[in-house]
């Protein structure tokens, strides 16, 4: 198979987007894919400051490498969660990638907060990611908010997004909208913006890049995470279906109106998605209420 654009042996076939490139013209294509995305969604912006969070994973790796190589003015930090040798493993990674990107980083340790994700997952066992979710959340936005950065940046990829919808979805709970969302505006002054430079760009395109570029990385799971079956279930239907998971954020993205606009009926005074509720116009339209 030869590049689409150059002719050269290609090393990767983008079913997605029905083209074959060599190693030299997927990097043009990926940094050009990713600066797209931050443009069209608004992302982030040139003059922001950004704290890149960075878990030593191929994802957070390859976000802080485009960042890098678009001239973001950005630093990293990592968080040292206390899982063992994982966590040794990822810190000995960041510091390498720190030093390959030539861009500063900065640790955190949970353990000063007095507990380590170790710790918490004798008392909370299966519940242990959420836990560790809201202690790496927190301590990113008071980092962020108490060394003056304006966006915390995070490597969650289209598959994480379509996954955290289904599973949400699936199991009848609704939905954290904003999880969904490339980009959060702070709804109070001590939050600081977060954003999803990568939420269109799937795993397998973050891999290859990496790979090509050399970009340290580390292949390390958490022993906690529970199986990825989410995950699986989205790689088989993308197999089937080229394409799908890029299509179904930009598909939520255009229903981020209805799940954020949250009315109330101008009629009868429930909750409604727009001025006057489905109710009141499905009742205008049979019986004898008029609006
Ligand atoms: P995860 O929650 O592990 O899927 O990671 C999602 C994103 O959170 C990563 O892409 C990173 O940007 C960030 N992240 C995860 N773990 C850490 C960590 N230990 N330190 C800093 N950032 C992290
Ligand atoms: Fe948080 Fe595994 S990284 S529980
Ligand atoms: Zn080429």
């Amino acid at each position: 198979m030869k590049c689409k654009k150059c002719g050269k042996k290609a090393i990767a076939h983008l079913k997605a987007y029905g083209i074959a490139l060599c190693e030299e013209c997927y990097s043009d294509f990926y940094i050009r894919l990713v600066k797209r995305s931050i443009k069209r969604y608004r992302i982030m912006k040139k003059n922001e400051r950004v704290l890149a969070a960075v878990s030593g994973g191929k994802d957070s790796s390859a976000m802080a490498a485009v960042l890098k190589e678009l001239g973001y003015d950005f630093e990293m930090l990592y968080i040292d969660l206390g899982i063992g040798e994982y966590s040794e493993e990822s810190e000995r990674t960041v510091k390498n990638l720190s030093e390959f990107l030539d861009v500063d980083l900065n640790i955190l340790r949970l353990k000063e907060y007095g507990f380590t994700i170790s710790e918490l997952r004798r008392k909370w066992r299966r519940k242990t990611c959420s836990g560790c979710g809201i202690a790496k959340r927190y301590i990113m936005n008071r980092f962020a908010r108490e060394n003056g950065f304006d966006v915390v940046a995070t490597g969650h990829t289209v598959e994480d997004i379509v996954s955290f919808y289904l599973k949400n979805v699936a199991g009848g709970t609704k939905i954290w909208v904003e999880k969904l969302l490339p980009r959060n505006e702070p709804f109070d002054e001590k939050i600081v913006t977060r954003a999803k430079p990568m939420f269109e760009i799937s795993e397998k395109e973050n891999m290859l890049f990496v790979l090509i570029r050399n970009i340290p990385f580390t292949m390390a799971d958490c022993p906690y995470a529970p199986k990825p079956e989410w995950k699986e279930i989205i790689y088989e239907i993308e197999r089937r279906k080229p394409g799908f998971s890029k299509n179904f954020v930009r598909g939520l993205l255009a229903k981020k109106h209805e799940f954020q606009e949250i009315r109330h009926c101008s009629v009868c005074g429930e909750i409604s998605n727009s001025d006057i509720c489905a109710f009141c116009r499905l009742r205008s339209s049979v019986g004898d209420f008029h609006l």
